[in-house]
């Protein structure tokens, strides 16, 4: 293909990502979203290896099918609440694509105008430095994300201090390297700082923190993306980058938002954990009642009014069919049924809506967090099925909480609140929920599917 050519299908491959993301950020049109995405990066792969400048085809194409079939195989396998951890997975792999272009390019820089040189220089510093942050921070966001590493926050004495000691460390090495005009030594120990400083910065933070920290890691892959084109010359590729790194920005603040954290501080990393917050409690702290299933049919059968709050439970269980049985029987028995969903339940944006909109739930029952928290007052029983950190009071009232300062559902307002749970364990942040031990509480312990089941059965 000509270069003119290939400059076409880049530009109506940048246009349908940007429709992409204009339409993942519905849930109604996220469908024909992911089509442009896949439409837009067939094209851009085409062009790109079909480009007359393209080498090596044989090569390519082995790499793209061992690829494809690796990522095919994980497609087909992975669960829905192991999701954030593959995408963890998938950042750092951005990062580490990112270094290997910014050593690659440092070799055989290709042939460019002397004056370009000192530029492209930086962008090998910069692209190396990115990718490498981003590598080592996400592959720590993996091993939290699916329990491999502790979710606690990693508290070194004067980890500010380190961070920035790295940072400053890194400018005068980028000062050495392009006044060396090019130097290995300066290039590879910026490398290592990088790692480390990447490691340093998501390790310092805690589980309840981490859904921010992975579309901040989200934001750096496409910055590191977008690194790696201008070293490859490749516009799309500094487009594409540029589409997610902003992207990525944008939802770490509304994020932030949500959880009531400093964006500022979450880009610094290290955000939202002083010394005391670091002090998970998983201690109980006092009696609670249980109930069985058959048990919290009847108050549902009494109830005029009923909240359903899922969480993280609810997605491993897969119990929202059942679920969703509930709600029509109830509703055609004239009770208010209605969804109350917050911002970070689950392991990834949007979980729960899609869990529900899989089980055919309506839209218009299911609310967020922000529109449905004054109903709880007026409510008559809510159901907590699998959720624990996003309904904690302790958010509110312990200043010392890991979690002090989240948002989370008021359930403990209503008349009668039911958990579903299987244990009395904490949840992703490690805190005691003291709304378990609150009077108007009570225990529904087993698989959150089990139970649905019994009292869809009771119902019945
Ligand atoms: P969590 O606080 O994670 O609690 C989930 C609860 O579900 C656990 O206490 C667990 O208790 C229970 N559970 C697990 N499997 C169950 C099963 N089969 N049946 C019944 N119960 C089950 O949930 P949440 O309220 O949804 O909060 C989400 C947490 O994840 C927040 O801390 C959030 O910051 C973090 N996070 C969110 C995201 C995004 S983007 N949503 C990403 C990463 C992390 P038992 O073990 O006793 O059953």
């Amino acid at each position: 293909m000509s270069s003119g050519l290939v400059t076409a299908a880049y530009i109506v491959a940048a246009i349908l990502f940007i429709f992409s993301l204009a339409g993942l950020s519905k849930q109604e049109t996220a469908k024909n979203g992911c089509y442009y995405g896949i439409a837009g990066m067939a094209i851009a792969l085409f062009a790109t290896i079909f480009s007359e400048n393209t080498a090596g085809l044989g090569w390519i194409i082995i790499a793209m099918a061992l690829g494809a079939a690796i990522g095919i195989y994980k497609a087909q396998k992975v669960e829905m609440t192991e999701m954030p951890e593959l995408i963890a997975l998938l950042h750092s792999f951005v990062g580490l694509a990112a270094v290997l272009v910014g050593f690659n390019s440092f070799i055989e820089p290709g042939n460019m105008p002397s004056e370009m040189h000192t530029i492209h220089l930086i962008e090998v510093f910069l692209g190396v430095f990115i990718g490498a942050v981003t590598f080592t921070g996400s592959l720590v966001a993996f091993g939290k994300l699916n329990g491999r590493l502790k979710s606690k926050p990693l508290q070194l004495p004067h980890r500010h201090k380190l961070n920035l000691a790295a940072l400053v460390l890194s400018f005068l090495l980028l000062t050495g390297f392009v006044g060396a005009d090019g130097s290995w030594p300066a290039l590879v120990v910026m490398t290592l700082i990088a790692l480390a400083f990447g490691w340093h910065l998501v390790a310092s933070i805690g589980g309840a923190d981490m859904p921010v920290v992975v579309s901040m890691l989200n934001s750096y892959s496409g910055w590191a993306a977008a690194a790696a084109g201008f070293m490859l010359g490749n516009d799309l590729l500094i487009v594409t980058g540029a589409l997610v790194g902003s992207s990525g920005a944008i939802l770490s603040y509304i994020m932030c938002q949500a959880m009531n954290r400093s964006f500022i501080s979450v880009i610094a990393g290290g955000f939202g954990t002083d010394g005391s917050s670091a002090v998970s409690d998983s201690g109980e702290v006092g009696e609670y009642r249980e109930a069985k299933p058959a048990e919290v049919a009847e108050m549902l059968k009494n109830a005029d009014s009923v909240i359903i709050t899922p969480g993280y439970g609810m997605a491993v269980a897969q119990a929202q069919y059942p679920v969703a049985e509930i709600v029509e029987l109830l509703r055609r028995n004239g009770t208010q049924v209605r969804f109350g969903i917050h911002p970070v339940a689950g392991r990834l944006p949007g979980h729960m809506n899609v869990l529900l909109a899989e089980a055919k739930v309506p839209y218009d029952i299911v609310l967020e967090m922000d529109e449905i928290n004054d109903d709880f007052a007026g409510t008559d029983v809510v159901l907590v099925i699998g959720a624990n950190d996003t309904v904690n009071p302790a958010a509110q009232t312990d200043p010392g909480s890991p979690i002090a300062g989240m948002p989370v559902l008021e359930v403990w307002k209503a008349k009668e609140v039911v958990v579903f749970k299987r244990s009395m364990n904490t949840g992703y942040a490690g805190v005691q929920n003291p709304l378990f031990f609150n009077e108007n509480s009570v225990m529904c312990f087993g698989d959150a599917k089990a139970s649905i089941d019994g009292i869809l059965a009771a119902l019945k």
